[in-house]
């Protein structure tokens, strides 16, 4: 179903964000039929270029970030004749008039401010100056948003004097993921599992985001901000709340929200021993860490596991291990909820026993896997054997699952709906950095240093331990 007409102005519309991401996602919605006939992208930027300069730098994004079944001729250049460049100066008055004669009455406004926070301010005090946006304009920021509460909460309050919350999208794009949504389907749309989903019968529950990329060619930034900045405030943040939180009463944006902003909320502190930090080490050719982030006094963690409680009814007692890190052995995103076993074994003692475990694996392979225990086949007795249930949604959907948009396509439609259910507001943005500033300022304070691990390996030896001296273990990190 095409959505509203719109005019989407793109700031930072040359930046890498907007050709990787933005731009192709806009692309293929459009290729999907979902944009429609009259829906208009401006891009605006600083540097020099007139309208086909901008379609030819896009043209080429969509060849390096579309995959090759999806790139039609007829449809890149129908698609790129929406597309117009204004050259705008985010701090002067250069280009203001012109972006707003292309800004048309009766439409969907969305401004999208790919570019660093400092410009937040200034972008948003010029649209209104210059009349271009209003108080039903919609204005779209991604992370990071900003690097702790107190620069959080400014960056809100700049916003704030200009636009309402209702107004304000921030961008977490694993919200965006097909597979993090799912996991309020499978929570909320079955009778199976919400009634186990708590500490009676949850042993632990873990969440993995483990990458093989290292940090080279960002190193500047990913250097002030490390794992638990970069990925553990915001992406698995928001994975656990959803793994964690009361059914909303609704799915809608402030009945889901209120909930997430419950979890964060109710997070212990953590204390140091139950926090891992590591650093990538070079491996061959390969630079390490310290090579990577141009900085050979670094002391920050591209690598990070912790133990987190949540002191509610539901969870007390439930111990939440988290990690994620760069130069691991596999890309795979997963949560494993590790079931307690039955009480009583009426078979008697069994060796190496498992239990249940329900895994939803995030990417690649997205789907979900659940562990049974069934009696060994054969005459042998009643010996238990654990076996999967395991569904691969591309399997089990087939085609329908191949044509799952991908983050940014929805959430950019999402901006235009007018739906903000899978964005962050703002409290919760500012609770998440009041819970990861402690432990941030208490590894900076101690001066510790992150452990080296091999690059290609599943992280620091400390990390196993964190989980060993509780007497579980990690799951594998493996496709
Ligand atoms: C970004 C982080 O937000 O998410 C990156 O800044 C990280 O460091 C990326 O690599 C991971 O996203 P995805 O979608 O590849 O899991």
């Amino acid at each position: 179903i095409p959505v509203d007409p719109f005019d989407l102005v793109i700031f930072g519309g040359t930046g890498d964000l907007a050709r990787r991401k933005i731009l192709p996602g806009l692309y293929l919605r459009f290729l999907s039929g979902q944009m429609p006939e009259d829906a208009a992208i401006i891009a605006a930027a600083r540097s020099d270029h007139d309208d086909d300069a901008y379609r030819a730098i896009i043209r080429k994004a969509i060849d390096e970030f579309v995959a090759k079944d999806k790139r039609d001729a007829k449809s890149i250049d129908a698609f790129l004749s929406r597309l117009s460049y204004v050259q705008v100066d985010a701090m002067g008055e250069g280009g203001w008039k012109e972006l707003a004669g292309k800004i048309r009455k009766g439409m969907v406004h969305a401004f999208y401010f790919s570019v660093g926070p400092s410009l937040f301010g200034a972008l948003a005090e010029r649209l209104h100056k210059h009349k271009i946006a209003d108080r039903k304009s919609r204005v779209v920021v991604e992370k990071p948003f900003g690097k702790d509460l107190a620069s959080a909460q400014e960056l809100n309050a700049t916003l704030a004097q200009h636009f309402r919350e209702e107004q304000i999208y921030r961008i977490d794009h694993y919200l965006g993921k097909e597979t993090v949504q799912n996991l309020m389907a499978v929570r909320f749309g079955n009778m199976l599992f919400e009634p186990l989903w708590n500490a009676q019968y949850v042993d632990h529950i873990q969440i993995t985001v483990a990458e093989t990329v290292g940090v080279g060619g960002r190193g500047a930034y990913y250097d002030n901000s490390g794992a638990m900045r970069d990925m553990v405030q915001n992406h698995l943040m928001q994975l656990l709340c959803l793994i964690a939180m009361e059914p909303p009463n609704a799915f809608e944006p402030n009945a889901v929200r209120d909930e997430k902003l419950k979890v964060i909320r109710a997070l212990d502190p953590v204390e140091p021993k139950d926090i891992v930090r590591g650093q990538y080490g070079p491996t061959g050719d390969e630079p390490g860490y310290i090579e990577d982030s141009e900085n050979p006094e670094s002391r920050t963690e591209s690598y990070i596991a912790l133990k987190l409680g949540i002191s509610n009814w539901r969870w007390k007692g439930t111990p939440f291990y988290l990690r994620t890190g760069k130069k691991l052995k596999a890309r795979a995103s997963e949560i494993a909820v590790v079931f307690k076993d039955p009480p009583h074994s009426i078979f008697g003692e069994q060796e190496g026993r498992k239990g249940n475990v329900l895994v939803i694996r995030l990417q690649p392979n997205e789907g979900m896997n659940l562990r049974v225990t069934i009696k060994e086949p054969g005459p042998g007795g009643m010996r238990l054997i654990e076996v999967p249930l395991d569904m691969s949604f591309a399997e089990a959907l087939g085609a329908d699952a191949e044509d799952v948009p991908d983050a940014y396509e929805r959430l950019i439609m999402d901006v235009i709906r007018g739906n903000q259910t899978l964005f962050m507001r703002g409290d919760e943005v500012e609770a998440a950095w009041a819970w990861t500033d402690p432990l941030i300022e208490g590894w900076q304070g101690a001066g510790t240093k992150p452990a080296t691990y091999d690059a290609g390996s599943s992280g620091p030896e400390d990390a196993l331990a964190l989980m060993h001296r509780d007497g579980r273990r990690w799951r594998e990190i493996a496709v």
